[in-house]
């Protein structure tokens, strides 16, 4: 058996599913390209039939990038197989993703339906897609729940009606790795056209088991993993594209080969968390700020004296690289251009100049500017645009012996309103003057401070998601001034509502 792994990336469409993660058709260009230089070799560029949105970022993302092959999802709906060739016309190379669910829970309770039906809803939907192209994947939907020998029964069916790969996904996280294994040996064994078709693994994360499902299936002969950057995706998320492919590289054992340029790891990571507005855990594996950082005094001196002591994988080899180039508030536009260029940002002189004003801004109050200061004034920059409601000053008074109290002015539609409250800390004063001056029902459902690094001038990143009328929106601000980051992040989603 041919020992190469193809990988599927689905950030774009299973990653994108997670609430306040959507992006816009620029971002998910953006994210195609970058996967294009990791060297994916799938690109799931989303379900063209549940949005114009999602049409559009298929469409574009088909004109944008060459190499991968670009897949669009559907049910077993000839509309949706419509819709999605139609969306895939540009593509190069294209594949429509289509399927139905297989459980007894999915079949009866999703689907009001009975196996035979089932089966036969998957051959017409394979059928139906193979008019239109050439390269179609079917899934079974909760394949991880479903029963080995009826999987079997349709597995054989699709192939024979033109299915060349088939996905079995742990759709809601609950397999086993011995349990997922077994499932993708049991259709190597007993599906009698699997030759015809490449097996796919597609994990989920509930049991914060879809890395190791993955390899499992892998070992056991599927030869495509369906993988999400970060991990990100529904509930606890996907596989982790990263956690793979990295597993992969170090043990000498699981010796399969793949395109993924490694080195690409970190910046894709930080382009889909930056852009996606999801931050990575610290101790995330493989791309976790603290994933190569050694704290205590016995793993430093055990690094120094040989590196493999305590590292299994060289940060190198996932593109951790600090840049010759120290970036400081006496550094030139060349400079910043080069270490922006390091990045991938390739600027207009205009939007030079601006993320340079800014730049200059930033590096008066904060000595070390890092690569993700940077990418923050790039994405900031790149997302500015009119808003309804932006803040125009803030003034906090707070300490341990005061009443914390903060006045808050913005501007509305270009009017400008000015409000002052007081509460139990900086943060909540101003929250409370924020809502006393759009006076509006919304309440705080999530706030989340980060700093980047660790130094106390650093730049601080807040998330919020505030409720209004049964919807949530979401918000986002980065600044030195952790309040006015605050304030700014809790506008951002205020003025989603307007
Ligand atoms: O988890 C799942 O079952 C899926 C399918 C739609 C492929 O994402
Ligand atoms: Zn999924």
């Amino acid at each position: 058996m041919d020992n190469r792994i193809i990988i599927f990336d689905t950030t774009l469409r299973d990653g994108e599913q997670v609430p306040g993660c959507q992006l816009n058709t620029i971002e998910k260009i953006e994210v195609a390209r970058q996967l294009e230089k990791l060297g994916v070799d799938v690109i799931e560029a989303g379900f063209p039939v549940s949005s114009p949105g999602d049409f559009k970022s298929v469409a574009e993302v088909s004109k944008a990038v060459e190499k991968p092959v670009i897949c669009a999802l559907t049910r077993a709906v000839k509309k949706d197989i419509e819709v999605a060739a139609d969306a895939l016309r540009h593509a190069v190379r294209k594949r429509i993703h289509t399927g139905i669910g297989t459980s007894d829970y999915h079949i009866r309770h999703k689907l009001g339906s009975n196996p035979e039906d089932v089966l036969k809803r998957a051959v017409e939907a394979v059928k139906y897609a193979r008019k239109f192209v050439e390269d179609v994947e079917f899934y079974a939907e909760d394949a991880g729940r479903s029963d080995n020998e009826y999987l079997a029964r349709v597995i054989e069916a699709v192939i024979a009606a033109g299915a060349t790969t088939v996905n079995i996904p742990d759709t809601t996280g609950y397999c086993l790795p011995s349990e997922y294994g077994e499932k993708i040996a049991y259709l190597v064994n007993n599906v009698p056209n699997i030759d015809k078709a490449i097996i796919s693994t597609h994990c989920h994360n509930d049991l914060g088991m879809a890395t190791a499902n993955t390899l499992s299936g892998v070992v056991n002969g599927a030869r495509q993993v369906e993988v999400t950057i970060n991990g990100i995706g529904e509930r606890a998320g996907n596989t982790a594209l990263e956690e793979v492919v990295m597993a992969i590289k170090s043990h000498h054992s699981l010796d399969y080969s793949h395109n993924i340029d490694t080195r690409q790891i970190i910046r894709t990571s930080k382009l889909v968390s930056t852009l996606m507005r999801m931050p990575v855990q610290p101790n995330k594996a493989i791309v976790g700020r603290n994933a190569f950082a050694h704290s205590s005094g016995i793993h430093q001196d055990g690094v120094l004296k040989h590196r493999q002591n305590y590292e299994i994988i060289d940060p190198a080899d996932v593109g951790i690289k600090e840049s010759a180039i120290t970036l400081t508030a006496r550094s030139g536009r060349a400079a910043l251009k080069h270490r922006l260029q390091l990045l991938g940002y390739e600027l207009e002189s205009n939007q030079l100049n601006e993320v340079y004003e800014r730049f200059l801004e930033l590096a008066d109050s904060k000595k070390d500017i890092t690569e993700e200061d940077l990418r923050i004034l790039v994405g900031t920059e790149q997302k500015k645009g009119k808003k309804a409601i932006e803040l125009v000053s803030l003034q906090v008074i707070s300490g341990k012996t005061t009443i914390p109290t903060a006045t808050v002015q913005v501007s509305f539609n270009g009017d400008i309103f000015t409000e002052t409250a007081s509460g139990n800390g900086p943060i909540d004063a101003s929250f409370t003057a924020v809502k006393n001056l759009v006076k509006r029902r919304v309440r705080l459902e999530e706030f989340l401070i980060q700093a980047i690094t660790r130094g106390s001038d650093d730049i601080g990143k807040v998330h919020v998601q505030v409720e209004h009328k049964g919807n949530i929106y979401y918000g986002f601000s980065a600044h030195t001034d952790i309040v006015t980051a605050s304030v700014e992040s809790f506008l951002d989603a205020i003025g989603k509502i307007y």
